[in-house]
């Protein structure tokens, strides 16, 4: 069976896909239809933070699978609220709010930021990338992605990533958010400065903006701390997550400020799926394997370690913990002869690839990475 020939006649053709079908995944590896064995640096972009297939996650998602999977939100559920209880500890924020993706946690963000300051104005920043429904795509900079589904959401205007003096020039009396990543992950691996970061809420305190930081792809233990906020010592009025949050399994969250919770209503959002308790025991089993197994600290630790190996090759390696960009001589060439050895591999452009493996990820693996690395750079 061309499995492949086959896809092309059954799904849009909005995906660029490499040449490989995945079929199984154990720890830090996947294996394609034929039983070959990849040691995964992409990890579903950046969600699978406890590996594949890890045997506690599998056995707690398999026992409320068997008790129950969906009621909807017009019902309590005990899942959703123990799940909100533990992200109150890690997040420091006050109030949740339920989703199953990256860019519906943006959305709802969004929303809840119009909603909490009455104003209309979002500043953005160029490179940053937020998801591809209609308001996460308008706060998202690439022209390639927002330009043919044009109009948008309005106004929203693009500061200079890293450029305090431009993001004065932007923000307003009329601002309802900021929103950024702290690290940018699509873009390629680039982190916002301190002193950028200490500018944007010096200004939130002139102008009464909220900040929205966008922890998708950052947050549960990528960065070497449980989210990026850490790094920068800020507390955000609202926070976007998604991707490791179920290690692989579908669930995202707007986490919210008191103050902007007390704001939003009955019927100002909602979601059939957000927060029904097989995504919520999801979520709860991979903060509880990160705590259990100590995987942050894993992720700081390894993530150095996995640094210093890179820059004995690469002049340019940037980011923090697991979360790890690298300039490269012809990236997409590297991630191809990559697959052919066994190394999934990610690039983000002509030039640059990001590493975002299993948080799981020892010694011994990264070893076998630069190996692999090394011999293609031969
Ligand atoms: C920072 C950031 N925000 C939002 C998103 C959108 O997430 P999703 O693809 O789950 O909708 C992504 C996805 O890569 C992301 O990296």
């Amino acid at each position: 069976m061309d499995w492949i020939e086959k896809e092309k006649n059954l799904i849009v053709p909005v995906y660029k896909r490499k040449e490989v079908i995945f079929e199984r995944g154990e720890g830090c590896y996947l294996y394609d239809i034929h039983g070959k064995r990849y040691l995964d640096l992409v990890s579903g972009i950046a969600c699978v933070a406890i590996g594949h297939s890890h045997p506690e996650f599998v056995e707690k998602v398999y026992s409320q699978l068997k008790k129950l999977v969906q009621v909807s939100n017009l019902y309590y559920t005990i899942p959703q609220i123990i799940l909100a209880e533990k992200l109150k500890k890690i997040t420091g924020m006050d109030k949740f709010f339920f989703c199953n993706s990256g860019t519906e946690a943006v959305e709802a963000s969004l929303k809840f930021a119009r909603k909490a300051t009455g104003k209309k104005k979002f500043v953005a920043f160029t490179n940053g990338f937020h998801g591809r429904t209609m308001g996460a795509l308008s706060v998202t900079y690439k022209e390639k992605f927002r330009k043919p589904f044009e109009p948008l959401v309005q106004p929203v205007e693009f500061a200079k990533f890293n450029d305090a003096s431009d993001l004065e020039k932007k923000v307003d009396e009329n601002t309802a958010a900021v929103i950024l990543e702290l690290i940018q992950g699509e873009a390629g691996v680039y982190p916002a400065s301190e002193e950028f970061v200490k500018t944007i809420f010096e200004l939130k305190e002139e102008y009464g903006y909220l900040v929205i930081v966008d922890e998708v792809q950052t947050g549960f233990g990528r960065t070497g701390k449980w989210f990026a906020k850490e790094h920068y010592d800020v507390e955000p009025d609202i926070i976007a997550m998604a991707k490791a949050m179920g290690s692989g399994f579908p669930i995202g969250c707007s986490a919210v400020t008191e103050e902007v919770a007390e704001k939003l209503e009955k019927g100002d959002h909602g979601s059939t799926f957000g927060g029904n308790p097989l995504a919520c025991a999801a979520s709860i089993a991979t903060i509880e394997i990160i705590e259990k197994y100590k995987l942050v600290e894993n992720s700081e630790k390894m993530g150095k370690y996995f640094m210093e190996r890179l820059g004995e090759m690469f002049s340019e390696v940037r980011g923090k913990g697991l979360m790890i960009g690298v300039k490269v001589p012809n990236a997409e060439e590297i991630v191809k002869k990559g697959l052919e050895q066994g190394v999934v591999l990610n690039a983000t452009s002509e030039d640059n690839l990001r590493l975002v493996p299993p948080l799981i990820i020892r010694k011994e693996d990264i070893d076998l990475a630069v190996e692999v690395l090394a011999k293609i750079l031969r």
